[in-house]
């Protein structure tokens, strides 16, 4: 029996369905039910009826999909597969800053720990940030903990106050609108789309700018036929299903998610096997983060 054969059975015997996001190796894309961003991926998960979900993909996501489906067992392919960004946001300058903004919403990227979401209003992905915060009654928005998403939701709601953490993507934080420059006189007729964890100068010089779903959605439906991609090469296997005939170019070399990249076959077969890296998480830590992941999917509809 081949590896895809064996994962197949494994999954029926266990009642499971893998879920994957675009970042992780094709391989791994293609025997997953579903693939997708974070935020169709986390909304995915408590519509099935699954009894196990095996996430491939980096912490936060397997965790989110816990705190919302406490009734399944989730497992992680690889324990270690998580999201530095996820982690940098200090507790202490949330107090502070609720202390000098009473009235403050803090608005929580999905990448982030469950422990962060607790003391959070509302959870965003990249797919949402701009419609919830712009739905928020609040006037004060501290936004954690990705600062390049930050100051692209403040720049497309400009009638908010907001406060940006220091927290960043180390993939997509290292892209420069000189390498963007550069990768454009190489293929002069490419559109270049960019995911908001870019910095503002990288996003400045975007044709699009969107979440990973957004970005395959709009190679597929425009007429060009050469995109340069300010995001992790992962989307490639998506991109090139999708759009047969067209090219995709990176803005630079190793444009990997190192912690993504880390989810193979043969651990999605092990987890499935062996039933082991289960996400656990206690009653009280996941009713707290629930609630911003609730308001998330009620504010994104
Ligand atoms: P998406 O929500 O666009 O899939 O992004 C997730 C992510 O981790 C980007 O680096
Ligand atoms: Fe985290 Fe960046 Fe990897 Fe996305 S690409 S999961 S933000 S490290």
């Amino acid at each position: 029996m081949s590896l895809t054969e064996e994962i197949q059975k494994l999954k029926k015997e266990k009642d499971a369905v893998i879920l994957a996001h675009y970042y992780v190796p094709g391989e791994v894309q293609d025997i997953a039910d579903y693939v997708g961003d974070s935020f169709y991926l986390s909304k995915i998960a408590t519509e099935l009826e699954h009894k196990v979900i095996v996430f491939a993909g980096v912490e936060f996501m397997g965790e989110s999909a816990k705190i919302l489906n406490p009734q399944k067992r989730v497992f992680m392919p690889d324990a270690t597969a998580d999201c530095p960004m996820a982690h940098m946001v200090d507790v202490k300058r949330i107090q502070e800053v609720r202390e000098q903004y009473p009235d403050a919403a803090v608005v929580c990227y999905i990448n982030s720990t469950a422990e962060t979401k607790t003391y959070s209003d509302v959870c965003v992905t990249s797919s949402n940030a701009v419609k919830i915060v712009k739905n928020l009654p609040n006037h004060d928005i501290f936004f954690i903990p990705d600062q390049h998403l930050g100051s692209y939701v403040a720049e497309q709601v400009p009638e908010k106050h907001m406060i940006l953490n220091d927290g960043y993507c180390p993939r997509h934080h290292v892209i420069t609108a000189e390498q963007v420059k550069d990768a454009k006189a190489a293929h002069p007729d490419a559109l270049f789309l960019a995911h908001p964890e870019c910095p503002k100068e990288v996003l400045d010089i975007a044709d699009y700018i969107g979440s990973t779903s957004g970005i395959i959605q709009y190679a597929a439906e425009q007429d060009a036929k050469e995109y340069i991609i300010g995001t992790v090469e992962g989307v490639f296997h998506e991109l090139k299903k999708r759009c047969p005939g067209k090219q995709f170019y990176t803005v630079k070399q190793d444009q990997i998610c190192v912690n993504m990249m880390k989810v193979t076959l043969e651990k999605v077969k092990k987890c499935l096997e062996e039933e082991c890296n289960e996400v656990f998480i206690s009653e009280e830590l996941r009713r707290k983060a629930m609630a911003p992941l609730t308001r998330m999917l009620e504010m994104a509809k």
